[in-house]
């Protein structure tokens, strides 16, 4: 392996600027020379490719976002956008290519990697933690610490004006921020993609924990819960919620950015070395990821279909210490 290229594509997650300098700096110490791709797929398929050295990744470990910008690319998923990409590598002399990103990002080099003869190595990169092969993907804790931060703010006032809070976190088909954050924040309830929800009980809920002598009653939605976003849940709770002051807010993209916490740099660190090292190994189409602090590579297809629910277990326990 003398080339490789590294890109980061789809949602931007805190810990991508870590994770690309450790690709580049782990390629410079063994010889190889790494081509940074601007805007995921879409400057892939435009050639927009230029040579990092060791120095241009240089102070970005703690900056939130990604140095080398990312996009959702619908060029990408065509025939004819992938050959120019293709066209793209070959003139690079490319023979390896890191995808820093989640499961759409993977799929798109899990199809590529059929139709060339680049090698594609992933780094699981999203703040959703909805990959298998890993027990975090990048960015996940930091996210949840964000949402965690303004959840504990949203308590002060809650407990002041003794409020129901509807709190939206990220998570469109994942519930992991949503469940983990409840818990951490101490939240009377939460609403997850995963499972059902159901106004009634929910009303209920809310009631009792007043009823209980509670001061304040934080529920956490999932962006993506069935019953709808937290402004909608909101509302159908509105008429059973007569008599209790409620709230909405929702935290958005706010959880995307910040400087990754030190999990989210330790584990860019290892996982942009150990991609190179895949691809030295002579590895394709496979994704590395820590599982039991170990780092494992697991195909990249079992990454998104192989995709754990948020832990049953968990969700009980939110329930069991919800009183
Ligand atoms: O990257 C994951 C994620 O943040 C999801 O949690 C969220 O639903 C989605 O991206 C939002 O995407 P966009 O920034 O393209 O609106």
């Amino acid at each position: 392996m003398h080339r490789i290229a590294v890109l980061t594509s789809g949602g931007d997650a805190p810990g991508m600027n870590a994770a690309l300098r450790a690709v580049v700096r782990s390629a410079d110490a063994r010889g190889i020379d790494v081509y940074g791709v601007r805007s995921g797929y879409e400057g892939l398929i435009d050639g927009e490719l230029s040579p990092l050295s060791a120095r241009s990744v240089s102070s970005i470990l703690h900056l939130g976002g990604t140095m080398l910008g990312t996009a959702r690319s619908e060029r990408f998923l065509t025939v004819e956008g992938r050959q120019k990409a293709i066209s793209a590598l070959a003139a690079h002399q490319i023979e390896g290519l890191v995808v820093i990103g989640g499961d759409g990002s993977f799929r798109g080099a899990d199809v590529l990697s059929h139709e060339c003869d680049v090698a594609v190595v992933g780094v699981p990169g999203t703040i959703d933690n909805d990959l298998s092969g890993c027990d975090y993907t990048l960015g996940f804790d930091t996210a949840v610490n964000t949402a965690l931060d303004a959840i504990d703010r949203i308590r002060d006032t809650a407990a002041s004006h003794k409020r129901a809070f509807f709190i939206e976190v990220m998570g469109r088909s994942s519930g992991w921020i949503g469940l983990h954050s409840a818990i951490a924040g101490g939240a009377t309830d939460v609403l997850l993609p995963e499972r059902p929800t159901d106004i009634d009980e929910l009303q209920h809920r809310i009631h009792e924990a007043f009823r209980m002598g509670k001061q304040y009653c934080l529920i956490v939605v999932a962006e993506g819960d069935d019953a709808g976003g937290a402004f909608e849940v909101a509302q159908r709770c509105s008429e059973g919620l007569a008599g209790v002051s409620h709230r909405v807010t929702a935290l958005g993209h706010v959880q995307r950015g910040g400087p990754p916490l030190m999990r989210d740099r330790v584990l860019a660190a290892r996982l942009g070395d150990a991609a190179v090292t895949a691809l030295i190994d002579g590895e394709n189409r496979v994704m590395v990821g820590e599982v039991h602090w170990e780092v494992v590579r697991t195909p990249l297809e079992h990454t998104w279909t192989a995709v754990d629910p948020p832990n049953r277990e968990l969700m009980e326990l939110m329930d069991r210490l919800a009183r």
